[in-house]
């Protein structure tokens, strides 16, 4: 016999635990289906997604190890703290970072039962649609459900010829786990992954080399910003490659060689013991069966929706990574929201314009709202107010002077268009450019508000302050 509910979610990650749990708190009977195979203690398929398990809370507990461990053998000592040379214990840093994953993923569990969401174990794939709903098989159990929510996110994308084995070979989930400081360490793709990963391994001793197939550094943010870290990492040490080409991948038990082709074409042979994958995610479509009901997918392997998540069969919608837009947790949180409320037709509503993006490097760099480059190319006359870090008490206290704000605004509205940091907490920092570009706000609203001194948010200040030729301290 079939079971039924309101709702059926498939897909525990941030976009499917939270379209579950905000369905159940508007009176749906909602349950979520999921199959990954990282199994907690007692061997049930965990909650968390991508995001919990081998994305953003694990990598982040592991960049912040490796910072402190860069800070205790160079910083420290400038400061008068003494403390020898440190060592790093891997085996305990990743312990580490596992129980966070642990804590947070049965935190989801529990955050199931208070909000009385079934959760299956299993994967689940359309069957049909009949009076009742549509069918879902999920491991050997039939569901019927009045409305669908697809949140099945996203996988590493692979390059051909090149096997990831998680041992030698690396996808996020093997660097993660890497048992060892590998002495070299290659890395292909200079994107949000290869620069996280690849700060953590090279800040606790290995020697990275990123290689980047696009001739421009991190091409999606603002320029300025991108020219600033590419500076301050090839300082730190990253050995990043633009423009390269990859040929032949040869890998034995104690490593790998990877062949390419630089910029100027001339052929290179990179030894590493250990190289990491990086290069894009494609959406998880495949199992659903999504040819069984119809479900439209688009030529780029995603399930096609509309701005409020619709897909093309009514009461299927679909959020998160293996939807258009950026494969970011808290766009997929917002989306869930959004579908959960207008199930339950209320107006959900998400602004695509403010969603943040953030680089958890060091310095972390953040942004929203519109590039420097795409304002051009959009021909929106804008002014430029950009303020340094090194301008600031805070910044100099913490021993975080690099990096800047810059704010853009619209030359003849003042609204402010977009925000661009560089610097120590960035991720922070970027949430009140957020809030204003949310209510519309200009630099000259920024301006009149008073910040905290001494703060990093007084750099905010004053690259407002900047975009009408008047700041304070610089
Ligand atoms: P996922 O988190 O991928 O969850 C989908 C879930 O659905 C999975 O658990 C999967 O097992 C399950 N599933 C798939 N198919 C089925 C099926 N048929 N039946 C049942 N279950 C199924 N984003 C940020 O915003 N900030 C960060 O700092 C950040 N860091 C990251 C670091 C790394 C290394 C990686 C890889 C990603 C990072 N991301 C970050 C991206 C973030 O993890 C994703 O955007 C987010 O997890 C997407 O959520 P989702 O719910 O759409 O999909
Ligand atoms: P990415 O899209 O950020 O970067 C991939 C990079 O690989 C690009 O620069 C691309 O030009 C390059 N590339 C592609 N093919 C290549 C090839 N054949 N040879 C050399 N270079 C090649 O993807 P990444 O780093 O894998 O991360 C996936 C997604 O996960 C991100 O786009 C982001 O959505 C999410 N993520 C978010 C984080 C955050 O918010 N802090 C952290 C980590 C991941």
């Amino acid at each position: 016999m079939a079971h039924e509910y309101d709702v059926l979610v498939i897909g525990g990650g941030p976009g499917g635990y939270v379209a579950a749990i905000r369905a159940a708190q508007l009176g749906f009977k909602t349950a979520c289906c999921e199959s990954n195979p990282y199994a907690d203690p007692k061997g049930e398929p965990r909650l968390g997604g991508t995001c919990l398990n081998v994305g953003c809370i694990p990598s982040k507990a592991l960049l912040h190890t490796s910072h402190l461990f860069e800070e205790a053998g160079h910083s420290f000592a400038a400061q008068g703290i003494n403390v020898g040379t440190p060592k790093i214990d891997v085996s305990k840093m990743i312990a580490r970072k596992s129980t966070i994953v642990d804590q947070l993923t049965g935190g989801i569990k529990g955050l199931f039962k208070k909000n009385k969401v079934t959760m299956i174990n299993g994967h689940g794939a359309f069957v049909g649609k009949s009076d009742a709903g549509w069918q879902v098989k999920v491991g050997e159990e039939m569901v019927v459900a009045k409305q669908v929510i697809i949140a099945t996110g996203s996988s590493p994308r692979h390059l051909p010829g090149i096997p990831v084995d998680n041992k030698i070979v690396c996808d996020n989930v093997g660097a993660l786990d890497i048992d060892a400081v590998p002495k070299k360490l290659a890395v292909i793709g200079a994107g949000v992954i290869g620069l996280e990963m690849g700060s953590v391994w090279r800040r606790v001793g290995a020697d990275v080399t990123i290689l980047e197939a696009m001739p421009d550094f991190l091409a999606a943010a603002d320029q300025d910003v991108a020219k600033e870290a590419l500076k301050l990492f090839t300082k730190q040490g990253l050995k990043i490659n633009l423009g390269v080409q990859i040929g032949e991948v040869k890998t034995s038990k104690k490593g790998v060689v990877v062949a390419y082709k630089d910029k100027d074409g001339a052929d290179h042979k990179l030894e590493a013991d250990r190289l990491i994958v990086s290069v894009g995610r494609v959406p998880n479509t495949d199992g659903l069966n999504a040819e069984a009901v119809e479900l439209k997918i688009t030529e780029r392997g995603m399930i096609e929706v509309d701005d409020h998540c619709r897909t093309n069969l009514p009461g299927v919608w679909a959020v998160g990574d293996v939807v258009r837009g950026p494969m970011l947790a808290h766009k997929a949180m917002e989306e869930a929201v959004m579908v959960a409320e207008l199930m339950a037709g209320q107006a959900g509503h998400c602004n695509f314009d403010t969603v943040p993006w953030v680089i958890y490097t060091s310095p972390e760099i953040a942004w929203v709202g519109k590039t420097e480059q795409q304002l051009k190319a959009d021909g929106v006359a804008y002014k430029v107010g950009k303020i340094p870090f090194l301008a600031n008490g805070r910044a100099l206290g913490m021993g975080e002077p690099s990096g800047f704000v810059k704010m853009l605004a619209d030359a003849k509205t003042d609204r402010i268009l977009g925000v661009h940091i560089i610097g120590a907490s960035a991720s922070e920092l970027v949430s009140e450019a957020v809030v204003a570009m949310e209510f519309a706000a200009c630099s000259e609203d920024l301006a009149r508000i008073c910040h905290a001194h001494p703060t990093m948010s007084e750099v905010v200040h004053e690259a407002a302050l900047a975009c009408d030729k008047r700041p304070l301290h610089f």
